[in-house]
């Protein structure tokens, strides 16, 4: 028997795929460039709540095992983007430099995204190409799973008719499943929200989350909307303003894509306050201001006797920095909970999200308890169970990546059936 072969040689440490969708985008590379930084101990891991002391018995993969590839429809090098992220100040200073090896090896991972101008495949042709990508990904680097999370540009809100195209959020989202791998929606655009996917991602056995991150001024609504509930002050009006720039800003500058953004802002006051003060939220692209972003909240209420007053709140946020982090514990998390056997709508991830899947408590307190107590749980060897109250149910997994799941015929078949 070779050295290699005996029973007292170490195993290799099983490794995590994450694959973002929109991979050459600014959450993208802080994610790739931030992961890499921390795992070679050059930062410490601010903001990230998967390393804090709660989830350090919960079996989550650890950052140096995981692995990045993704879908792009740009073909701007990720070092390229590292270094305008760093000129921009996103990034701190020789970080990038440090980690080129990384971003490398994750550049050479990232494949042509879609549907692209003039794209002529079908939509179940661009399911499979898609899932074909995630799968040679998977089985290449012999990862025990991969984790989907969409991090593109976010996508107008649909028009609602059975016939529109299915937008590309979705094509993604049903490439994941035929790819057999659990999906994370950072994005407000539809994904597995949409009624096809949603179907598919029921019978799949996958666990899934979303959507929309919770980055700055919803933030912050979810902790002060309880409050103004908890002290019986009555909110007559929640206006908001935010001023951005980068790629984000220049997306929600479409009314339509803004739109699906603010839904989730309001559905955030509705859930905490349980009714809609008077009052919008815009967004304006200021592309000056890159991927720095000021959020402004004017909120009006009334005290005892009816007293008028004012709380104004300023969030000045570097947009990428805020995001990065918690992708990584999303990423992280969500393939534990795969490992677990957890399937369906994942409830105690709405913490991190504007307009969370399942159900599960509106206020940040609530939510952070829920999650802290599901890790908790996820802990011991029989997680899967553990956590069924909040993943609706327990079949085992779909099969993993590599190979079609039951849910990737079905989704196969939809998509074809449309095309
Ligand atoms: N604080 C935050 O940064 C935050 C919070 C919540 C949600 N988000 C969401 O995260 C997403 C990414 O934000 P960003 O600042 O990185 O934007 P970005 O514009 O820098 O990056 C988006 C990337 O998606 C790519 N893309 C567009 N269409 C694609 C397609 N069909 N297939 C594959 N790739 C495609 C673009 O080429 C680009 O590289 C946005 O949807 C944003 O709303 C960000």
């Amino acid at each position: 028997m070779s050295a290699s072969a005996s029973p007292s040689a170490p195993q290799p440490r099983p490794r995590t795929g994450v694959w973002l969708i929109g991979a050459r985008g600014s959450v993208a590379t802080t994610v790739v460039t931030g992961c890499a930084a921390i795992a070679a101990g050059l930062h410490p891991p601010t903001g990230m709540v998967t390393e804090t002391p709660a989830f350090a018995d919960s079996g989550l993969p650890a950052l140096a095992d995981l692995v990045f590839g993704g879908h792009d429809t740009l073909d701007c090098p990720l070092p390229k983007r590292a270094e305008t992220l760093t000129a921009g100040g996103v990034l701190p200073p020789g970080v990038a430099t440090a980690v080129a090896s990384e971003l490398a090896a994750a550049d050479r991972e990232i494949r042509p995204g879609g549907p692209t101008r003039g794209d002529t495949r079908t939509e179940a042709e661009l399911i499979d190409a898609f899932a074909a990508d995630i799968r040679d990904f998977t089985r290449r680097h012999g990862l025990e799973r991969t984790v989907v999370v969409n991090v593109a540009s976010t996508e107008p809100a649909s028009e609602g008719r059975a016939d529109a195209p299915l937008p590309a959020s979705t094509l993604y989202a049903l490439a994941a499943l035929r790819a057999g791998c659990p999906y994370v929606n950072f994005t407000p655009s539809e994904g597995m929200h949409h009624p096809v996917a949603a179907r598919e991602a029921e019978r799949s056995g996958l666990p899934y989350a979303g959507r929309d991150g919770k980055t700055g001024q919803t933030l912050l609504r979810a902790v002060l909307g309880p409050m103004f509930a908890q002290r019986a002050l009555t909110v007559r009006a929640w206006s908001g303003t935010n001023l951005l720039g980068g790629g984000d800003g220049a997306a929600l500058a479409d009314p339509a894509a803004a739109a699906a953004k603010n839904a989730g802002k309001e559905r955030v006051l509705a859930d905490t306050l349980g009714t809609v003060p008077e009052g919008e939220v815009h967004i304006d692209d200021v592309p000056a201001l890159g991927d720095w972003k000021t959020a402004w909240d004017h909120i009006a209420f009334d005290g005892f006797l009816g007293t008028r007053m004012v709380l104004q709140t300023i969030w000045q946020g570097c947009d990428s920095a805020l995001a990065a982090p918690l992708v990584l514990d999303l990423a992280r998390l969500t393939a534990r909970a795969h490992e677990a056997g957890l399937s369906g709508p994942l409830a105690p991830l709405g913490f991190y999200f504007k307009d969370p899947q399942g159900d599960g408590p509106a206020s940040l307190g609530e939510q952070f308890a829920a999650l802290v107590g599901w890790g908790e749980r996820l802990s011991s060897a029989d997680a899967g169970s553990s956590g069924s109250e909040s993943a609706h149910s327990e079949s085992a997994h779909s099969e993993s990546a590599g190979s079609d799941s039951a849910g990737s015929e079905s989704a196969d078949s939809v998509a074809e059936g449309r095309s």
